[in-house]
């Protein structure tokens, strides 16, 4: 598939699920429950249970207060509803999605849930509308998969990184090439595994940004859409 039609698929169909407001795991979505009940217990229902993620990130990055903190791919808001308690009322939170529906959705939870520090913001992560330096921790939870240009990604997310800032992002990745078939199969791409490079190929484009300090901080294997992948949390630093 050309990446335009990617993009195109990706935001219809995650439009389609943002409207749908239904819970987690439809045929295609790559969503796995990562979050503990303590955790998501004190959330409202629409938020608690809309979760497209692969991981948990929030748990892994440490979020300390006061912090700015950018989740990428931010679907109807879960992490970043999560991470506003930890950054507290002098830190701020920023989702950022392609799709309007899930931005639009994202805001009214914000309000249902009366969260005042975070913002919401329609925009694609090859082209991040953040200043450069500004961020302390980016996190993602399940996404960049479904971005063609892995390396672009990677770079904007550097870019926009205080020096010493760190990202800390749960993905979906495979243990070996997929073939053809699965790279071109609209569904597979919107379940997060058709465009899902190897390990070696994800760890390879995020050093060639220029983070150091790569790290696997939780892995564990899954099947996803009748493809065997794993999904990882991965931390890096901005030098
Ligand atoms: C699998 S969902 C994950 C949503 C959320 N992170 C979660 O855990 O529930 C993927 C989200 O990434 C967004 N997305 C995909 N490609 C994107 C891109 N290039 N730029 C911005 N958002 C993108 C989609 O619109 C969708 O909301």
């Amino acid at each position: 598939m050309k990446r335009s039609e990617i993009k195109k698929e990706v935001k219809k169909r995650y439009g389609q699920l943002a409207e749908k407001g239904s819970s987690c795991c439809p045929d295609y979505s790559c969503c796995d429950i990562g979050y503990s009940i303590e955790e998501i217990k004190d959330l409202p229902s629409d938020i608690s249970e809309f979760s497209l993620g692969c991981g948990n990130p929030v748990a892994l990055a440490d979020i300390r207060k006061g912090e700015t903190v950018l989740d990428i791919g931010s679907g109807g808001g879960l992490d970043v509803f999560l991470a506003s308690k930890k950054v507290g009322p002098e830190g701020k939170v920023i989702g950022l999605d392609m799709t309007e529906q899930m931005v639009e959705k994202a805001r009214k939870n914000a309000i249902k849930g009366n969260y005042n520090n975070v913002e919401f913001k329609l925009g694609e992560i090859e082209d991040i509308p953040v200043k450069d330096n500004s961020i302390d921790l980016i996190m993602s939870n399940c996404v960049i998969n479904l971005v063609p240009d892995k390396e672009k990604a990677y770079r904007e997310i550097y870019r926009i990184l205080k020096p010493g800032g760190r990202f800390v992002i749960s993905d979906l990745v495979t243990e070996k090439e997929v073939d053809e078939s699965i790279k071109n199969n609209p569904e597979k791409l919107v379940a997060c595994v058709g465009g899902a490079l190897t390990e070696k190929g994800y760890i390879g484009a995020i050093k060639k940004s220029g983070f150091k300090n790569v790290n696997i901080l939780k892995k564990s294997s899954m099947v996803v859409s009748r493809v065997k992948v794993l999904s990882e949390t991965i931390k890096g630093e901005k030098g």
